[in-house]
């Protein structure tokens, strides 16, 4: 099984001393496949969708996969606090002098709801956790191809235990991009970028897209607004570790746990063309803003 692999690999490579969150690792590890079994369960079957927004919607099976993830923790860390998507936040208990641990879980039990509620098998499960304000272990799991990937902050981006990396194509002409310029003259931008890449893509899932810029599959992702801290929590440690530059639109940190909705982007792409693309972005953004 992955899972046991996954840990007793990380722990041989260690000389006899186990690396940073090896534990954390493992346990995220399992209870991202455990969490994607309760989605594959339901894949198909769902009958109830509700929207929370115009677009946004959830089902029981976000809700199940969430309950699985948070009874696991308290079990496991009680002291940590949680950040879950349909729950919201909670608090982790506190030390004898009253203070609390500085870590968090950041959770979301199902990235790409509308994939998976209109039977379009691109979706994940997403399990982060953060240390002291660090995202310190990642875990994205992909239920449909069983495949997971995984990265601590100290460790190698993992897929289903073996390091990846990301792209190293030199031009911005060979990459394939997964993209989701939203808002207004959105899709105008887009149109804008396409004939210097490869091809565009938009997936539905920015966790799972995110994952896939650590094994090259994506060469880069962009997404200029609309992301929560679960949507990155995980798939941007792992994308950092595999190599790639990891930041928001601005060339800004990625990991901004308090910015959500429209200001809340993220580029991830590989050193040679992170520079070039968010000098793109740039150009494109002013464009767009001066024709409104
Ligand atoms: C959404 C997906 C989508 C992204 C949105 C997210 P959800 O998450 O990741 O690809 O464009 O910003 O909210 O609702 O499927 O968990
Ligand atoms: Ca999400
Ligand atoms: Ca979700």
């Amino acid at each position: 099984m992955t899972i046991g692999n996954q840990s007793r690999r990380i722990e041989a490579s260690s000389d006899g001393v186990s690396p940073p969150w090896t534990d954390e690792l493992g346990f995220a590890t399992d209870l991202a496949r455990r969490a994607g079994l309760v989605l594959t369960e339901s894949y198909g079957r769902i009958e109830r969708i509700d929207y929370k927004s115009k677009r946004d919607v959830v089902t029981s099976a976000d809700y199940a996969s969430e309950r699985l993830v948070i009874d696991a923790i308290r079990d496991r860390y009680p002291g940590d606090a949680i950040l879950a998507e349909e729950s919201g936040e909670h608090a982790g208990v506190l030390r004898d002098d009253g203070s609390h641990n500085g870590r968090t879980w950041v959770i979301d039990p199902l990235d790409g709801t509308v994939n998976y509620a209109n039977g379009i098998p691109y979706y994940c499960v997403s399990v982060g956790l953060v240390v002291g304000g660090r995202p310190s272990v990642g875990v994205v799991f992909d239920p449909a191809r069983d495949d997971c990937y995984a990265a601590t902050a100290e460790g190698p981006a993992l897929l289903n235990g073996q390091p990846v990396a990301a792209s190293d194509k030199e031009e911005l002409s060979d990459y394939v991009v997964s993209m989701a310029v939203i808002g207004r003259g959105g899709l105008a931008r887009e149109r804008r970028i396409a004939p210097l890449i490869r091809i565009h893509r938009r997936m539905g899932s920015a966790a799972l897209s995110l994952a896939y810029v650590a094994n090259g599959r994506f060469d880069a992702f962009i997404q200029n607004g609309g992301l929560s801290p679960w949507d990155v929590a995980a798939a941007g440690l792992i994308a950092e570790r595999a190599g790639a530059v990891v930041t928001d639109v601005n060339g800004g940190p990625w990991w901004k746990p308090t910015v959500r909705g429209p200001r809340a982007s993220i580029l991830a792409a590989p050193p040679a063309q992170h520079e070039p693309i968010l000098a793109l972005l740039d150009s494109l953004k002013t464009r767009v803003q001066a024709r409104r």
